[in-house]
């Protein structure tokens, strides 16, 4: 007896492990455990057994019992817990849609502007943000005290090193390498060290340079106003205003009528009516004089735009800041 009740153990602990369902699972049971079960039986059979014997194999039956239930428990929890995971993954629910990217609104303008002169026959040519002094400022022609070089605009980096202050060291570099005809635009980050509502310490600017014979102010103003109506609408005003630049001569700054309130005057434009959007004029003859090109010979125009402010004005925001500030809710918008 004692035998045949180390044998059912052992079988059970073999069945054990094949079982895979809870059926199964019920049917090992039955043959074990049940009323006319392995174990069940085999109790019933102790009275058959001498009083000697009946204390020592009654407790091994129980023991036997007791170890088979227990297996009997642990493979249920494991069928259970593995039918949860298995209904986890519920096939007819909807699938979740991956968030897709975009361009930053800064990047889709920037864009824009650069269709618009690549249409015109520019070409798109890029360069250092780490600049030297010389290009960004001597052979642009700012005098050695000019305020532009004080330290409070500009980002040192070593002596005769800065981070660009604008694109316009980018007329320079084309000059150097290239005679004329040239025409390119130059959409790049510059740095100036200022931070407020209208200011940010990095911000982008794309330079436009054209220079050929017989180049005239009537040019840089045809070219500037199509521009203005392919970006902002036909129907939209400009006006060119004197301005000063150590390397343009004569020198215009370009406003074009305020977007929001259509030249009313509001909070935007300061009640003036009209928003600066660009810098331009004519090229030095001083600065063809760094780059070996004869001004008798030649002529030609410059303008920088700000982007940001491009974009401002084309999308109604009003700070800045949220630009750079990463906020999801703003960036989505676009
Ligand atoms: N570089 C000037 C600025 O940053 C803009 C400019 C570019 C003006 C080209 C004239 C010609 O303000």
């Amino acid at each position: 007896m004692k035998e045949q009740l180390i044998k059912i153990k052992e079988q059970a602990t073999g069945e054990i492990s094949s079982i895979r369902s809870l059926d199964e699972l019920e049917n090992f049971r039955i043959q074990y455990l049940g009323k006319k079960g392995h174990v069940t039986s085999a109790l019933k059979k102790l009275g058959e057994l001498s009083l000697e014997e009946r204390p020592a194999i009654g407790q091994l039956a129980n023991s036997v019992k007791a170890e088979i239930s227990a297996l009997l428990e642990e493979a249920r929890a494991k069928l259970i817990s593995g039918d949860i995971k298995k209904e986890y993954i519920d096939v007819t629910l909807q699938g979740r849609e991956p968030v897709r990217g975009h361009l930053h609104p800064i990047d889709i303008v920037n864009r824009e502007i650069c269709d618009i002169f690549v249409k015109m026959g520019y070409r798109i040519v890029q360069g250092p943000n780490v600049e030297l002094d010389y290009y960004n400022f001597e052979a642009l022609n700012f005098p050695k005290d000019h305020p532009a070089r004080d330290m409070q605009d500009t980002f040192y980096v070593s002596e005769g090193v800065v981070l660009r202050t604008h694109t316009s060291p980018m007329q320079v570099r084309v000059m150097e390498k290239q005679q004329p005809p040239v025409s390119i635009i130059a959409p790049g980050k510059v740095y100036r060290s200022d931070s407020d509502v209208s200011h940010t310490p990095m911000f982008h600017q794309v330079e436009g340079l054209l220079v050929d014979k017989g180049v005239t102010f009537g040019d840089l103003k045809g070219t500037l106003t199509s521009f203005v109506h392919q970006m902002f609408g036909t129907g939209t005003a400009l006006r060119f205003r004197p301005s000063f630049f150590p390397f343009t001569e004569p020198s215009a700054e370009v406003d074009i009528q305020c977007v929001i309130c259509k030249g009313r005057g509001c909070r935007t434009c300061g009640n003036s009516g009209w928003l600066e959007i660009l810098g331009s004029g004519m090229v030095d003859p001083a600065v063809y004089g760094f780059v070996n090109y004869d001004p008798e010979v030649y002529s030609g125009f410059a303008f920088g735009l700000g982007i940001e402010r491009i974009t401002m004005l084309k999308y109604g925001i009003d700070d800045i800041q949220l630009y750079f500030r990463n906020d999801m809710r703003f960036l989505r918008q676009f």
